[in-house]
Parts: C-alpha cells; sequence; structure tokens
C-alpha cells in the first residue's frame, strides 16, 4: 500500500435506545468493547493510526480502549455531538501531516469484515476518486440513508430517512455509513456542509452531494456493496444479541478450519484473545474467555466456565468446572463441579473431583483430591492424597497461612490442617483430624478425640459401654 491511508471511528453518539448508564460502544461482542472490532479492521487495512472521535463518557471510553490497544490509536474529541459530519471534523488536527487518503467507520457496527475495508480502501487509493462507499440491500430499509443511482447506475445521491420522498423510501439500497476520501477533498469541503435538515446536524453523506454538485470529474464515486449482515449496526440490545452470535460463530468457525471440535458451535461461547490447539474437544455450554490458551487433545466437557486459563494437553475437564487464571497440566483430570480460582497451578496427571475447591496453590504431579475439599495458600507434594472433606484452615480472620505438605502423603478424609502447618513426605494423617501441629516424615497423626461407647437403655435390654481404641 503505497499511499498514505489513516481511519476515523466515530464513537461520539450517545446511544441512547441501548437505555444503559454505559456507553454504548463498551457494550461488549465477544468479550472486546463494540467498538474494538472496526477500530481493529480499520486499522489493519490502513498504515497510519486510527482516530477514535469520542464524546460521551470519553474517559471511560478512552481508558477501555488504551486496555486493549495502549497507544497504537489517536483520540479526538466532538465536543457537541451535531452530526457525523461534525465528528470527522473533529478528528481532521489529529490526522498525520502525510495523510493522502481516509477510512471513515462507525464504532458500532462491529461485524465489518477487514476483506470488505480492504476493497473500499483499493477502489479510493487506486482510483484516486475522491469519495468511495459501501452499499448494502436491506429488506426492511427503515431508519437508514438510502442511496441514490442515477440513469447510469452510478451513485448520485445519499438521502436520510426523515428526508426521503414517499417514493425513495422504497428504496432498498442503503448506506452502510463507511467512506473512504481523500483528504484534500475532505479537508476542502467538510466546511461547506450545513444544517439545513431535519435534525439540524451537519451529516457526513452531504460530501457525497458537493462532489456531485461540483460536476464528478475524476468519475463516478467509488463503490463496494456488503452483505446486509455485515452492516448490522447496533441501537438496541436485540442488535447487541445478533452482532455476539454471528461473530461468536465466526470465531468458532475459524477455530474449526484450524482443527477444533466443537460439539455444537450454537451454545458455546468464546472471545477472541481465546487460542485453541489442534484435536481440542469442546462441549456445549461451555464459556471461554480471556486470555484462556488450550493445549492439543484437551476435553472440555458441558458447561465449564473458563477465563484466563492455560489447559495443557490432554487435560480433561468434566462438567461445570469453573477455572479462573488457574493452570491444568498435561493429563489432569478437573471435574466435574470443580472451582480453580487465581493461582492454582495443578501440575501433570492431577486428579481433582467433584466440589473442590482450590486457591492460591500449587499441587504437584499426581495428587488425588476425589471430593469436597478446600485447598487454599497450598503447597502439596507428588502423588498425595488428599481425602474427602480435608479443609486447610488458612485465615486467622486477619491473615492468610500456608499449608506445606510433602511428598506422597495421606490426608485421612475430613481432615483441619490449622495453618501455617506443615506435614512431612509419606506422612499419614487419620480421618477426621485435626492438625495444628507440624507432623514429621512417615509420621501417623491422629487429632482427634478418643471414641467412648456408653450403656444405653432402649426398653428392651442393656447395652454394655465398651471403650475402643481410635
Ligand atoms: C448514519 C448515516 C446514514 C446511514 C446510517 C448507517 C448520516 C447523516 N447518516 O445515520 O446514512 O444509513 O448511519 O447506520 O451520517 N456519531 C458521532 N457524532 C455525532 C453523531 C454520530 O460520532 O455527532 C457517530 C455515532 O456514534 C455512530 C455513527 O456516528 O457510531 C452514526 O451515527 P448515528 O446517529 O447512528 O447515524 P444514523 O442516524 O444512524
Ligand atoms: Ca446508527
Amino acid at each position: 500500500m503505497s499511499v498514505k491511508i489513516a481511519s476515523i471511528i466515530l464513537c461520539a453518539g450517545v446511544g441512547s435506545r441501548l437505555k444503559s448508564a454505559k456507553n454504548k460502544v463498551l457494550h461488549e461482542v465477544c468479550g472486546r468493547p463494540m467498538c474494538y472490532w472496526p477500530i481493529k479492521n480499520a486499522s489493519l487495512v490502513t498504515n497510519l493510526k486510527p482516530i477514535v472521535v469520542l464524546s460521551h463518557q470519553a474517559e471511560a471510553v478512552e481508558d477501555k480502549l488504551k486496555m486493549c490497544f495502549q497507544d497504537t490509536i489517536t483520540f479526538a474529541y466532538q465536543k457537541i455531538p451535531n452530526g457525523t459530519a461534525g465528528a470527522v471534523k473533529a478528528a481532521l488536527p489529529y490526522l498525520d501531516p502525510s495523510c493522502q487518503s481516509v477510512l471513515v467507520v462507525c464504532g458500532d457496527t462491529p461485524l465489518l469484515k477487514k476483506e470488505s475495508l480492504e476493497k473500499l480502501v483499493t477502489i479510493q487509493t487506486s482510483s484516486h476518486v475522491p469519495v468511495a462507499l459501501m452499499s448494502a440491500f436491506a429488506e426492511d430499509p427503515t431508519g437508514y440513508g438510502r442511496i441514490i443511482r442515477n440513469s447510469s447506475q452510478h451513485i448520485s445521491g445519499i438521502v436520510e430517512c426523515q428526508e426521503a420522498t414517499p417514493l425513495e423510501r422504497e428504496i432498498k439500497e442503503v448506506n452502510p455509513s463507511v467512506y473512504v476520501f481523500d483528504v484534500n477533498f475532505l479537508r476542502e469541503n467538510i466546511d461547506n456542509i450545513e444544517t439545513n435538515n431535519q435534525k439540524r446536524e451537519f451529516y457526513l453523506t452531504d460530501l457525497v452531494h458537493l462532489y456531485i454538485k461540483h460536476g464528478p470529474k475524476y468519475g463516478p464515486i467509488g463503490n463496494v456493496e456488503i452483505p446486509y449482515e455485515e452492516m448490522h449496526g447496533i441501537n438496541d440490545r436485540r442488535q447487541l444479541a445478533y452482532a455476539q452470535k454471528v461473530l461468536n460463530r465466526r470465531l468458532l468457525d475459524q477455530w474449526m478450519l484450524d482443527g477444533v471440535t466443537f460439539i455444537d458451535p450454537d451454545s458455546t461461547y468464546i472471545e477472541e484473545s481465546v487460542r485453541l490447539a489442534k484435536d481440542v474437544v469442546v462441549y456445549p455450554g461451555v464459556h471461554l474467555r480471556g486470555e484462556t490458551h488450550v493445549g492439543e487433545g484437551a476435553v472440555i466437557e458441558n458447561g465449564c466456565i473458563i477465563k484466563d486459563s492455560v489447559i495443557e494437553k490432554n487435560a480433561h475437564l468434566l462438567p461445570y468446572t469453573c477455572s479462573d487464571q488457574a493452570s491444568i497440566g498435561e493429563r489432569a483430570m478437573v471435574g466435574p463441579f470443580a472451582r480453580l480460582r487465581p493461582e492454582t497451578r495443578l501440575e501433570a496427571d492431577v486428579k481433582i473431583g467433584n466440589f473442590v475447591e482450590i486457591k492460591k496453590s500449587r499441587l504437584k504431579k499426581g495428587v488425588k483430591a476425589g471430593h469436597l475439599a478446600y485447598i487454599g495458600d497450598a503447597e502439596i507434594g507428588e502423588h498425595c492424597n488428599i481425602g474427602a472433606g480435608t479443609i486447610t484452615c488458612n485465615f486467622d480472620g486477619t491473615h492468610k497461612h500456608r499449608t506445606v505438605i510433602g511428598d506422597n502423603a495421606f490426608v485421612g478424609s475430613n481432615t483441619t490442617l490449622i495453618a501455617p502447618i506443615a506435614i512431612g513426605d509419606n506422612a499419614y494423617i487419620a480421618g477426621g483430624s485435626v492438625i495444628n501441629q507440624e507432623v514429621p516424615n512417615h509420621a501417623l497423626a491422629i487429632g482427634r478425640a478418643h471414641q467412648v461407647n456408653k450403656e444405653r437403655k432402649n426398653g428392651k435390654g442393656k447395652l454394655v459401654a465398651q471403650e475402643t481404641n481410635p
């Protein structure tokens, strides 16, 4: 691409139809603010920094976008949202002096494809026509600007819905609001736009009229027709849900082409930042979020919710496992109904069963915790067995304390480990123990009261009490 081209993304509207305290463009689609998608795609087909125009809740939008794009985008501010041309005008001072062409897109159209933007950019930059724009056919064109064509089928104007005559309203070819302008044309004409329309706003579409009015000496307006789905704009929450569905499916389709099996893509949810290796199998109802990376051959069964987690090769997550900032080693088995909280590290071949919660703990190779346990702030040696009902009491009401268990230890069912505590290698803790003192290597620890059987009368006779050894 030899032409220097920037992009302007319009995000200064209020978006009142979403009925939200939050700015429209911050509502998320596949884990990213909706405006992330057009900004990203615009940046992929241009070679100068994108300029994002903000107004309503500018600070919140800026903060969020900086998290996604760091300093690779520039922000411009439209003081009063007085129309789409006003928004573009607010961005002009931020254009790089070398800029020759400008791509303009709206922040509320996340389904626009990079390939379509690329086509429009190529048409304008290769022909040098001052204006190129997209068009689409809408089953129901209500609300959109209509594309007017002359007898040669060249674009001769855009009429906004409110200003259209009954005949013009019949037109189903509409304006998706994606343009590429020659920068000199843009600078020379944007101040000539007036507000003599129904909304008393500066319409960007008037640039089309200005080009035609002064004689289209550089030839007809450039045009790329796109499928209606791509121009899908988000004004209300039904449209938000639709965009989520389409974009989610596009991401899943790409992973399927790369060798991932989704048993039911219609009920699987994925975010853009997730990475999956080949032969991963994902069952219905799974949510894969954030920086989640899944290794080859891993299986994630129904209803698992996985966020910012690393799942290594051939690990197997049984249904309804929740994992947040955890890492799960090769061949590990987790769930059903397990909860892995931040800083959990399960090494290879670990087995975690139902109703086990783990936080900030390292479970070394081959550890088993099959049922009903809480493991927090702990380090557990290789091949330990953690019995059902084991609890690490890590919190004394003020501070958190650690539990350290050596290799091959056996922790009997319903053991209470009062941290800070150290349990040696090959130690054996009797079921039902409360352990608050160090257990040396190889020791048997029993921390419970002796059982006493007492005499009991039941009306039919007598039972004799007998003291038992624990
Ligand atoms: C606009 C087009 C219309 C097109 C439709 C496609 C104009 C005059 N009309 O109409 O032809 O069919 O989009 O969806 O351009 N914005 C600002 N500042 C403003 C006003 C809007 O940044 O002062 C931004 C909004 O955040 C939004 C975009 O521009 O991302 C479009 O604005 P909107 O008010 O939705 O325009 P429409 O009336 O839908
Ligand atoms: Ca709109």
